[in-house]
């Protein structure tokens, strides 16, 4: 397994489980933890959720299946690496805090490994770069990052007291959306930060992704993610 640098220093699998599909079905749709304990047992090492997902149930679930894998001794938590994100409209100086104390109730976990701004949204950059160094200082959290963010948002978050020190952006990047490849990639390997890439397969709709019935319902990534010249927003 190929590992990932953060600026930091320390590293990560380079390929990780998604948790914001079958965290949104119903619970009585699907088994909610196994397709998560499953994973850990298969080899799984880093879990990306959010508080978005499910409205916290991603998140019960990832602690339930990390609990019970750590009781059975599949893993340690040294070797896990949980990532969760803030709502924008919870990326405050304070709501950044709340944010993640709730998160790593649901997660059970003392501390998340790479916690992240969702997208942007209202509040000042400087203000969740703040929150998120408090957090650091209390050990709440390993290191930050953001999502979603296009060349000129970093560019802005770089002017920000402490923004420099931000050790990730997840962005939608697949075999179908090659978008970020062009500026984005080539500014984040330049300031040494890893791009994360979400839905790296378009969630199955390629190659016929056009044609695919998927594509054609509506279901595919295209209708979960928007796409503007230049900027990525994405719910999800
Ligand atoms: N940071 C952000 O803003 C953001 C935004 C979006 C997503 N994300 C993260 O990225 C995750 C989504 O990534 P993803 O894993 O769903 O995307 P993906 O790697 O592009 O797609 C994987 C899914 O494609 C489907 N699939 C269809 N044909 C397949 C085939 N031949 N082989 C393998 N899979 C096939 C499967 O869905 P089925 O299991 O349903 O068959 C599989 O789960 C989310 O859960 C979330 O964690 C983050």
């Amino acid at each position: 397994m190929q590992h990932v640098s953060f600026p930091d220093g320390t590293s990560a699998p380079s390929l990780g489980l998604g948790t914001g599909a079958w965290a949104n079905r119903p619970a009585s749709a699907a088994p909610r933890w196994p397709p998560c304990a499953l994973a850990l047992e298969i080899g799984y090492r880093v879990i990306d959720t959010a508080e978005m997902y499910g409205e916290g149930g991603a998140e019960e679930v990832v602690g339930q299946a990390l609990a019970e894998a750590m009781r059975a001794g599949t893993v340690s938590r040294d070797e896990v690496f949980v990532v969760s994100k803030v709502y924008p409209h919870n990326a405050s100086r304070a709501g950044v805090r709340a944010a993640c104390e709730r998160s790593r109730r649901r997660l059970r976990l003392d501390r998340i490994d790479l916690y992240l701004l969702h997208w942007r949204g209202v509040h000042p950059l400087a203000e969740t770069v703040a929150g998120f160094e408090a957090l650091m200082e209390a050990g709440e959290i390993a290191r930050w990052g953001v999502s979603n963010f296009d060349v000129d948002d970093m560019e802005e978050l770089l002017g920000v007291r402490g923004g420099r020190a931000c050790a990730a952006n997840p962005v939608y990047y697949s075999l179908g959306e090659r978008g970020p490849g062009y500026a984005l990639l080539p500014w984040l390997q330049r300031h040494g930060m890893p791009l994360m890439a979400y839905c790296p397969i378009d969630q199955g709709c390629w190659p016929a992704r056009q044609g695919s019935p998927r594509w054609r319902s509506g279901t595919g990534p295209r209708r979960r993610s928007w796409h503007w010249p230049g900027r990525w927003r994405s719910p999800a």
